[in-house]
C-alpha cells in the first residue's frame, strides 16, 4: 500500500509501473533513506479543520449544507445534485472521463473531488474561484450544470416548512438566499476530509502500518520521480499549477494569465488522498487508471 488511498493496490501499482519502465533501481535506494524523519514530518496531517472568520462552523450549518448537497431540487430539472457528480462512493468525483451536465450534456472537464478542500486555494481546474463560497452557487445557476436561476430556488426551497426551520437554526432568519445557500454549503465541503489511511499512521510512527514495497514508493516519490515536486504536503499538491504535457486544447490556468508561458495548458496538481477510489484521472480524463498515469510520467509525452 502506497498508503495515500485506503486501499491496497496502489504501491504495487506504482512500484511495478516504475521498475517495467526501468526508472528504479533497487540498489540505488539506501537503506537510510527508508525513514528520513524530517521528510515524513512534511506528511503529518493536521488535526483541526480550519473554517474561516467570515463563515464560522455550527453543526446547523453543517447539516444544512448536507442536506443541499444531496437534494437534487438544487438543479432545475430536479434531478442533479451537487452528489451527482461529487459522490461519496466515487471519492467524491462521478467516475466519468468529463462531467455530464443538465441535459445530459457533456462538460469541459472531469469532476474533480471535494475532499479536504477546508485546506486548498485557489478552487477549479484553473483556479479560477478564490473561497468554497464564491465556488458554490456557480454549478447551481450554470446552464450546462444544474440549470437553475438563484431566485427560483430560493423559492422552491421556501415553500418547504423543513427547508425554513434548517435555515432559521443556521442562520437566525427563515429567508432563503443565494449567500446563504452558499456559506451553508461551503460549511458542509470543509467537513470533508479523507479518513486516515495506513500512510497517516506509519507518518505517526508506526513502522508497520505500510509495507516495505510502499515504504520503497515513498523513497521514489520523493527522491528519483520526483512527483512530490508538486504533490506535496499531507494532501500531495502544492495548490499550484502545472502543465505536464496532455494532449488536451485546453489552455486551463492560461486563460487567466495569458502572458505567462508557463501557465498555458497549466492545471491545477490534484490532491492524490483516496487517488484508487477517482478513476479515470486528468482533468480531460485521459488517464483510465493509475498505470496509465505512471507511463505517462515514465515515457514523457
Ligand atoms: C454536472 C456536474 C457537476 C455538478 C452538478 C456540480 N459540480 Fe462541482 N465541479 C464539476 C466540475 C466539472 C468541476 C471542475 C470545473 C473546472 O475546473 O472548470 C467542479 C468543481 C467543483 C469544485 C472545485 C474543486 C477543486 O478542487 O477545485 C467544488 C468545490 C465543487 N465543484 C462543488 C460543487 C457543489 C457545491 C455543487 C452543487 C451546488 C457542485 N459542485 C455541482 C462538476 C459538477
Ligand atoms: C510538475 C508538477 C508535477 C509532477 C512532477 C507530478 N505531477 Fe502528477 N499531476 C500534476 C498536475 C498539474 C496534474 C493534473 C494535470 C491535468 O489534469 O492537466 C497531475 C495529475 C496526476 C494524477 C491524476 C490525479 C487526478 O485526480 O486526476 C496522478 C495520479 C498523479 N499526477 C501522480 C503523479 C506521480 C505518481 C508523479 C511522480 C511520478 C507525479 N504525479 C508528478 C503535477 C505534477
Amino acid at each position: 500500500d502506497m498508503g495515500i488511498s485506503d486501499r491496497p493496490s496502489w504501491c504495487p501499482a506504482l512500484a511495478a509501473a516504475l521498475l517495467a519502465g526501468g526508472v528504479f533501481v533497487a540498489s540505488a535506494a539506501p537503506a537510510a533513506a527508508d525513514d528520513p524523519a524530517d521528510l515524513k514530518a512534511q506528511y503529518r496531517r493536521p488535526n483541526e479543520i480550519p473554517f474561516p472568520a467570515a463563515n464560522p462552523y455550527s453543526d446547523a450549518k453543517a447539516a444544512l449544507g448536507h442536506t443541499l448537497f444531496f437534494d437534487p431540487r438544487l438543479s432545475g430539472s430536479n434531478t442533479a445534485s451537487c452528489a451527482s457528480c461529487h459522490n461519496p462512493a466515487l471519492g467524491w468525483e462521478d467516475a466519468l472521463p468529463v462531467a455530464t451536465g443538465d441535459g445530459a450534456k457533456a462538460l469541459e472537464r472531469a469532476s474533480p473531488t471535494i475532499l479536504n478542500l477546508a485546506w486548498a486555494e485557489p478552487l477549479m481546474w484553473d483556479g479560477r474561484k478564490d473561497t468554497l463560497e464564491d465556488q458554490a452557487t456557480g454549478p447551481i445557476e450554470a446552464a450546462g450544470e444544474m440549470n437553475q436561476p438563484m431566485a427560483s430556488l430560493a423559492a422552491e426551497l421556501s415553500a418547504i416548512p423543513a427547508y425554513r426551520r434548517m435555515f432559521r437554526e443556521a442562520f437566525g432568519s427563515e429567508t432563503i438566499s443565494g449567500p446563504a445557500i452558499a456559506q451553508a454549503l461551503a460549511t458542509f465541503e470543509r467537513t470533508i476530509v479523507s479518513n486516515r489511511a495506513p500512510f497517516d499512521r506509519w507518518i505517526d510512527g508506526d513502522d508497520t502500518a505500510i509495507d516495505e514495497q510502499a515504504r520503497q514508493g515513498f523513497v521514489l516519490f520523493n527522491g528519483k520521480a520526483n512527483c512530490a515536486a508538486c504533490h506535496s504536503g499531507w494532501r500531495f499538491t502544492d495548490d499550484s499549477f502545472h502543465d505536464i504535457g496532455l494532449k488536451s486544447a485546453d489552455i486551463g490556468r492560461g486563460a487567466f494569465l495569458p502572458d505567462l508561458p508557463v501557465m498555458q495548458h497549466a492545471f491545477k496538481t490534484p490532491t492524490l488522498r483516496n487517488i484508487a477510489t477517482r478513476e479515470p484521472f486528468m482533468h480531460d480524463g485521459s488517464a483510465a487508471t493509475l498505470r496509465d498515469v505512471l507511463a505517462h510520467y515514465d515515457t514523457g509525452f
